[in-house]
């Protein structure tokens, strides 16, 4: 079995309250931070450990931290993304709702490391149940003296707040959860200035997902060269996953960097294979927003590597033939599933989440909704996948935030690898509607 630094103690009963976290040997890094390190040193640890966000764009968090602003008598903060709204992740979730004092110790340590005294947990406004969890474990930390004045007789201070969302995706963007927080309406902010230099309130700030904070816990206690040790390359430590669609044994996993994605498909450990004996035809491997690989793809590079969830192997021959890590949401698609109508349900979703700032992206992802809605109906002609093609171009690098591309690469990627499934809704209109493309045609699936 794979090692865990995470989900190690996720199905002990009651780990989500101090006493049981506290017996199984948390809060252990505040100790050792606050008592026997420096800030700077907690930095030093992480940037050794190589971690990068796991929020989707895979960012060193240690360089990241080291970019923060410190002008004197300025108050700095650390925001925790918790907004998770990509379609196919659901690894923050889980991670709040079974280890909610282990976002608390790496916000706590994290925090200390940058200087905050005030952080917040942003979290989404669909998961209001796991606020509740996470209040009741701050309580919990406040009277046992991890929050609060003078932590442990340490001297630090910090003040832990969490802070709903009204349920917009566009609020995960790292300034348009700051623009939230500050009360005013999700649009993301133009950058430069980063957070780094001003951003809650004009202060400097730092964003960092759920995962990526509690990452920083086991670096603090075993020390980032540790740490680094797991993993291949550039792609160090474990990430979680959430894996979803046609699979045996869905769920969320914590995976050691650089297993197979056919391990990870397959294996008696992870998600055994594709429900119904049932041919894997496509796969989103890091949530909604990145590139789909056709089967031949998944498991295997162009160049005939083996595929490795890390970074790199997923990124592997750029957007002709491959994808990204993002999120951890992967997605399988068996043979019965339609491209051309998840192509459309994904597209749906984005241009209901655009925030409208942009034009390219509010009017780009609307007019790719609609089109694709006609070409899954049995409306479309050839000339709309030409036009789908051009809207793409226009949005993508055209917009302030990435959800113009995140929009925009999906269906560039459909088009790319699964044209002829396209082509068939055009020429067998009514039949497209009733009877699917990947069921008629044996090559698609492997
Ligand atoms: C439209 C959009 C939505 C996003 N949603 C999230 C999210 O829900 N959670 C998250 O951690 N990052 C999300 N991000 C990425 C954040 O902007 C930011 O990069 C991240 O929180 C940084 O944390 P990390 O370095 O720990 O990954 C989103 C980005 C975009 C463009």
């Amino acid at each position: 079995m794979a090692r865990k630094l995470l989900l190690e103690h996720d199905s002990v009963p009651g780990i989500e309250t101090f006493e049981v976290y506290k017996k199984h040997g948390g809060y252990r890094s505040v100790e050792k931070a606050l008592k026997k390190m420096s800030p700077q040193e907690v930095v030093e640890e992480v940037q050794k450990s190589g971690l990068r966000g796991r929020g989707g764009a895979g960012f060193p968090t240690g360089m990241k931290w080291s970019f923060l602003a410190k002008p004197e008598g300025v108050p700095r903060y650390l925001l925790c993304n918790a907004d998770e709204s990509e379609p196919g992740t659901f690894k923050d979730r889980y991670l709040m709702e079974k280890l909610p004092h282990l976002l608390i110790e790496g916000m706590i340590v994290s925090s200390y490391a940058l200087g905050a005294n005030l952080s917040y947990i942003y979290i989404r406004g669909e998961y209001m149940w796991i606020l509740d969890i996470l209040e009741k474990a701050i309580d919990e930390a406040y009277a046992k003296g991890y929050l609060g004045k003078n932590i442990l007789g340490s001297g630090y201070d910090l003040d832990l707040r969490v802070a709903p969302g009204g349920g917009a995706y566009i609020c995960g963007e790292e300034t348009a959860l700051i623009e939230s927080l500050e009360g005013k309406r999700g649009n993301p902010r133009m950058k430069p200035p980063f957070p780094a230099v001003k951003g809650l309130w004009g202060c400097p700030t730092v964003v960092n997902n759920v995962e990526t904070l509690m990452a920083v816990v086991p670096i603090v206690n075993d020390g980032g060269d540790e740490y680094a040790k797991i993993g291949i390359g550039k792609s160090t430590g474990t990430k979680l996953i959430s894996a979803g669609g046609n699979l045996v044994r869905p769920g969320v996993y914590e995976l050691e960097m650089g297993l197979s994605v056919e391990e990870f498909i397959y294996g008696d450990d992870w998600c055994r294979g594709i429900a119904n004996g049932k041919k894997l035809k496509a796969c989103v491997p890091g949530g909604s927003s990145v590139p789909i690989l056709p089967a031949h793809l998944v498991t295997k590079t162009a160049a005939g590597e083996t595929r490795l969830m890390t970074y790199e192997s997923l990124a592997d021959g750029g957007f002709a033939s491959g994808s990204m890590l993002g999120s951890g949401g992967f997605i399988i698609f068996d043979e019965d599933q339609c491209i051309v109508r998840n192509t459309w349900n994904f597209a749906r979703f984005y241009a209901h989440e655009s925030c409208g700032q942009c034009s390219p992206c509010r009017e780009g992802t609307g007019w790719m909704e609609k089109v694709l809605n006609r070409l899954e109906h049995g409306q479309g002609n050839l000339r709309d996948i030409e036009l789908l093609e051009e809207i793409n171009k226009k949005i993508e690098g055209n917009t302030i935030c990435p959800l113009g591309d995140a929009a925009a690469w999906p269906v560039a990627a459909a088009i790319r690898h699964f044209r002829e499934e396209f082509e068939w809704h055009v020429s067998h209109r009514e039949e497209s509607q009733t009877r699917n493309y990947g069921l008629l045609k044996e090559s698609l699936v492997g």
